[in-house]
């Protein structure tokens, strides 16, 4: 008897999302017995299209969110309204959802009402602190609550989910599938005008977006960004900035007037990629840019208390600065400063993946298992 298709709902709306679940629409898609479906929730507008644009993926839908200074109340509610109808009128027999924005909340949410079964890819991550990131390590692990395919992208990630109860069959370790966007992204002959403007001087490569830093702490952020290069003549700072107008105002009031660092647009991925690969060093709040710059043996200063990517830590790629001026102002400059300090933490290491995690997520998903096992 021939074996019913099976229909899979992959589910995103920031840009992070769509560079991670990207790889795996495509990956679903070239799979003969399975029907991939693609709801966009528009949490983000312009930065989710940049990058779909890049991985040539057409949402079959795609729910619009996106306001201005969009609060917590608004995309919870703004999503949850909206995607019961598409999920009433597919009833997909998975739903994937990705890491821990309120996208990925909201949809499992849905799902759960629905009682439709929900996958996680990039599962397991934890920082314990609720606030902390915030609202993410909340939306992780509720999503963790509710699903019931878990795609974690390490061993450790895995051992959270076994101590939180869930059981061993349910989980899945993939490695992550950002690492299998960058296996198409950097090139040894890429240029790029701001590259041409950084010219012999070192690359210093800023982003910096996070809800909990918003206000004070990223104004500290930036002064101490500021009083180092102030300092340093030998170094540029390119910063594509997020298109958050409370992000773009302070920066603008904190770091504008500097002609040693360039406030440009958001970057689309192939570009970011390159640029993180050529940098000097990186100071950001971001999750996924923790995970890509190891692999380039770039050295990356986290400006926040917690990260939930300790295996980098662990590597010696990542130091937690916190978001204190005074902190990275000293972290920042010693780096500069001291070679043997840049040197352990400049060694190339990726703990996070071997660029085969959409083939894994995908063997799962159509035949149960994977073909080979990623330890
Ligand atoms: C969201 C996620 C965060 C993720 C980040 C990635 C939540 C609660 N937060 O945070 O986990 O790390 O995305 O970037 O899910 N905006 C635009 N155009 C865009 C995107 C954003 O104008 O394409 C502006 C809008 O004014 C919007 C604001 O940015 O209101 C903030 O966007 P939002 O999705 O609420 O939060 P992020 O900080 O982007
Ligand atoms: N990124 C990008 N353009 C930019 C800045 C970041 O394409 O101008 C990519 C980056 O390479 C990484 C992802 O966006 O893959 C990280 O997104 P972000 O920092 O917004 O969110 P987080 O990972 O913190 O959730």
């Amino acid at each position: 008897m021939e074996e019913k298709m099976k229909k899979i709902m992959l589910v995103f709306g920031t840009r992070p999302e769509a560079i991670k679940m990207c790889p795996l629409v495509n990956e679903l898609k070239s799979r003969d017995s399975i029907n991939t479906i693609v709801c966009v929730t528009g949490q983000h507008r312009q930065m989710l299209d940049q990058v779909l644009e890049i991985f040539n993926v057409v949402p079959e839908y795609d729910l619009g969110i996106m306001k201005e200074g969009q609060t917590l109340f608004d995309i919870t509610i703004g999503i949850l309204d909206k995607i019961r109808r598409v999920l009433e009128s597919e009833r997909p027999d998975v739903v994937l959802v990705h890491g821990d924005t309120s996208t990925t909340f909201v949809t499992a949410l849905a799902c759960y009402y629905l009682q439709i079964p929900v996958g996680h890819v990039e599962a397991g991550l934890r920082t314990y602190n609720i606030y902390s990131p915030y609202p993410e390590e909340f939306n992780r692990e509720a999503v963790g609550i509710i699903s019931k395919f878990n795609f974690a992208p390490t061993q450790l990630a895995a051992q959270h989910l076994l101590k939180e109860g869930k059981q061993a069959d349910t989980i899945f370790v993939t490695g992550n599938t950002v690492i299998d966007a960058m296996q198409h992204t950097v090139k040894d002959n890429y240029v790029h005008p701001e590259l041409n403007w950084v010219g012999d001087d070192k690359l210093i490569f800023i982003t910096a977006h996070r809800r909990e830093n918003l206000g004070d702490p990223m104004r500290q952020m930036f002064r101490a960004i500021r009083r180092v290069l102030d300092e340093h003549h030998d170094c540029k700072a390119i910063y594509p900035i997020h298109m958050n107008p409370l992000v773009r105002k302070a920066a603008e009031e904190e770091l504008g007037g500097c002609d040693r660092i360039h406030i440009i647009e958001p970057l689309d991925v192939i570009d970011c990629h390159n640029f993180e690969s050529r940098c000097y060093l990186c100071l950001t709040d971001s999750g996924g840019i923790q995970e890509e710059c190891p692999s380039y043996g770039k050295p990356v200063l986290v400006m926040r208390d917690t990260t939930e990517r300790p295996e980098g830590v662990e590597a010696g790629v990542l130091k937690l600065v916190g978001t204190k001026e005074e902190n990275i102002y000293t972290t920042f400059k010693e780096l500069l400063e001291n070679p043997d300090e840049y040197k352990k933490m400049s060694q190339a290491c990726n703990p996070y993946g071997d660029g085969h995690a959409c083939e894994r997520i995908a063997d799962i998903l159509e035949f149960g298992k994977c073909k080979e096992w990623y330890s």
